[in-house]
Formats: structure tokens, sequence, C-alpha cells
């Protein structure tokens, strides 16, 4: 159905279609990379051919294969936002602005224009089952999520709607695969894997911090150090963008009715109304200007590991609940966070180091603490302590 002589088409040229075009283009295809917008179909071209160049002068890559790579990616404008241009593609990946009613308007025309191709969209936080409903022929519609940049990040979440044909989704798998990239399978429900089960690491931070536990630096601290991540929450949201970080926990937090367990931080609110956005705005939990003064964190061990217990055992407790609701397997929930977001270790993995009973003991002291639904523990937990089991037996 999908080999390495299909031409993948990818709309929208934007940071993600940019990446998502050299990888396939890496990997052999022929590849049509369409925008609207001249502009970023312009900026694209140019950060592409950068990227290749930065790879041939770090000897990644020989110089002809570099051309080679730039060579099988064709730029096509779309000034009236017709597709027609990708009629001839086995494969389209969309990645347009995260509008639903956008995006299905483009499905809709996607499918009149290449009749015969799978069409994929690189959605973070919209239902593929809401983006294939506008389509007339749904079985061919499915969710490719890459990361960030997608030239570098190894996960992809393959996302099955509600009418996907499962011959489709496994093409694609296979095909994404054979990129490079490594695959996991997501249920088609808000956030997927990653950014559903990252919650509380931006989430719980931000309650310590609103409850005065600690500052941004000593939280940081606390998490890299203690913790063994490679970000802190704060330096993190600083890069991702405050604004992106709020939009996505917004996002998820409507599109689960309004689960407390979700429930975005008022200070990140304040953050974004300020325009604190973080790197892009020079400010946003740090200062990051070339004067910058270097963080000063309390270095307290006892403060640090009370602190990476609460956080650890609220996304272990998310995690156990992604597989209890029948998000993703066991090994593609660790699969996705390692290779996704860098967590040092996968989290059910984790949850079985520290103990599970000792997990929901934590979970618990929390509920009871703040009588707050938002420290539900996963039934999942309860049912392993109770029964004296293990994620990894
Ligand atoms: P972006 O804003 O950088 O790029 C979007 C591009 O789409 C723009 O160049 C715009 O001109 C073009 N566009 C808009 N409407 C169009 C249309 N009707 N036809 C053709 N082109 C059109 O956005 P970004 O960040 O690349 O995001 C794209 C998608 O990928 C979104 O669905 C987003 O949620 C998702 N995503 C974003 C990630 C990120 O970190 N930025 C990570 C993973 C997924």
């Amino acid at each position: 159905m999908l080999g390495r002589t299909t031409r993948v088409g990818v709309l929208g040229a934007g940071a993600m279609g940019r990446g998502i075009a050299q990888v396939a283009a890496a990997a052999g295809h022929p590849v049509v990379l369409a925008d609207t917008s001249a502009e970023a179909l312009d900026q694209a071209r140019t950060s592409i051919r950068a990227l290749l160049d930065r790879d041939v002068e770090k000897g990644r890559r020989a110089p002809a294969e570099a051309d080679a790579v730039f060579g099988r990616i064709a730029f096509a404008p779309l000034p009236e936002g017709d597709p027609a241009p990708l009629a001839g593609c086995g494969l389209v990946i969309e990645a347009i602005v995260e509008d639903l009613a956008v995006k299905r308007r483009v499905f809709a025309a996607l499918e009149r224009a290449a009749p015969d191709a799978v069409l994929a969209t690189n959605t973070s936080s919209l239902s593929v089952t809401g983006i294939a409903g506008a389509c007339t022929r749904p079985d061919r519609v499915l969710g490719v999520h890459f990361f960030n940049p997608a030239t570098l990040m190894p996960l992809v979440e393959i996302v099955a709607g509600h009418a996907s044909d499962p011959a489709v989704v496994l093409a694609v798998r296979a095909l994404v695969d054979g990129w490079g990239k490594t695959t996991v399978l997501a249920q088609d429900t808000p956030g997927f894997i990653v950014n559903r089960v990252a919650r509380p690491f931006y989430g719980e931070s931000l309650r310590l911090l609103e409850e005065r536990v600690a500052d941004c630096a000593t939280i940081d601290w606390a998490l890299t150090s203690v913790g063994g991540f490679r970000m802190g929450p704060f330096t993190l949201m600083d890069l991702i963008g405050n604004d992106v970080n709020y939009a996505v926990t917004c996002s998820v937090f409507e599109a689960f009715y309004y689960d407390p367990r979700y429930r975005p931080s008022l200070i990140q609110k304040r953050m974004v109304e300020a325009g604190l956005l973080g790197r892009k705005t020079g400010r946003g939990y740090y200062e990051h200007g070339p004067d910058a003064a270097a963080p000063m964190p309390l270095e307290d061990q006892d403060l640090g590991r009370r602190i990476v217990d609460r956080v650890v055992a609220m996304l272990v407790n998310e995690a156990a609940d992604a597989l209890f609701l029948g998000i993703a397997t066991r090994d593609d929930i660790d699969l996705a966070m390692t290779t996704g977001v860098n967590y040092p270790r996968g989290l059910l993995r984790w949850g079985d180091e520290i103990g599970v009973p000792t997990v929901l003991e934590r979970i618990e002291a929390l509920q009871r603490e703040y009588g707050e639904d938002r420290y539900r523990p996963s039934p999942l937990l309860r049912r392993m302590a109770a029964e004296g089991t293990r994620f990894y037996p």
C-alpha cells in the first residue's frame, strides 16, 4: 500500500511541517511541501537547506546526499488554499493551524484532491475522529503525531480514529518506523499519551510554586538534580513557550469535561496575560537576556526529595490511569515518555521501583490533605496495591 517510492504530501510548512517533509525526503520519498503562505514556504526552504548544510559540516551527511534530500522536496504554494498540487500523493500529512473547523474543511478538500491518499493529521490536541468525520472515507484518516523538532525527536504517536482501517494504521506505522522513528500506538483521547501523561510535571510543579513550597529555581533544581529529569519544569515551560503550554493544558482540561486533575494554573494564565512567554520574549519564569542572572536554587536535599516524591507520584498515577483506560500498552506508555519528553525512566517502571503501595499512599495523603478530586488515585493503583502486583512482574 505504502512504500519508499510513495509520494508524500505535507500540508503546512511551519515549525512541524518543514521538519516532517525533511524526514520523509531523507528516507527517500519524493515530497510535496505545500502552504497557503509563500513566506512560510520560503522560510521552510531556507531552514531545511540550512539544517542539511549543518549536517554536511558536522560530517553527518555527504554533500551529494544533502543535495539529493533537498532535491526531493517540491515547494508548492497554495494561494487559494486549493490542495490540487497534492493530487499524486499516496500519503498526506497535515500540519496546519490547530483549529478543528479549519482542519475539517481542509480534510474535505484534501479528500477531493487526492482521492487515493491516506490522510494523516499531526494534531497535538484535537480529536482525530472529529477531523476524519468531515471525510466521506474516514477509514483512511489517522493521526501521526510528531514531536518538535521532528528531525531530531524520535517519537511518533500513531492514533487510530473511530473509523480508521486497522490495515491503514499498520501500514503507516511500518512506513514511519522505516523513517528511523520510534512509533507507539495511542487511543484517540485528549493529549494521546505524552501530552496527557506529562501534565502533572507542569501542573504539580505550578501548585508547589503557588503554595510557596519553593521558588522556580529550587523546583527545577529538585527535579533535575534529585529527580534525574533532563530539564526542570519551569525551564522547560520557558523553552516551549508559556502560551503554547497553557493552551495544551486548557485544551486537555476542556476535553476531559473539566476534570480537576488537569485544571490549569492561575500563575501560568497571568504569565501569558503579561506576555512573559519564556525564551521567545526574553522573559518567562526566568530572565533570558545575555545579562540574566543565574538562578539561585535552595539546594536542600530534604525539600528536593519531597518535591520529587510528589511530582513523580502524580506522574506515575497518570501513567497508571492511561494504562487502566487502555490508552496504550505498558511498554508504549513508558517508551513514549522516555523518547517523547526524555524522561529518565519509564513512569510505570519508576512506579515499580518506588513501589506501587508507596505511590498510592502518597496520592492518598494528598487527597486527604487537599480534599480535591485532583488527587484521585487510579483504580489500577488501588487494585495492584491490594493484589501486591507490579507493572513489570
Ligand atoms: P505553525 O504555525 O508553525 O505552521 C502552520 C503552517 O500552516 C503555517 O505556515 C500556515 O501558513 C499554514 N497553513 C495554515 N492554514 C493552511 C491551509 N489551509 N493550507 C495550507 N497551509 C496552511 O504551526 P506548527 O507549530 O507547525 O503546528 C502545526 C500542527 O502541528 C498543529 O496541528 C500543531 O498542534 C501540531 N504540532 C505542533 C507541535 C509544536 O511543537 N509546534 C508539536 C506537535 C504537533
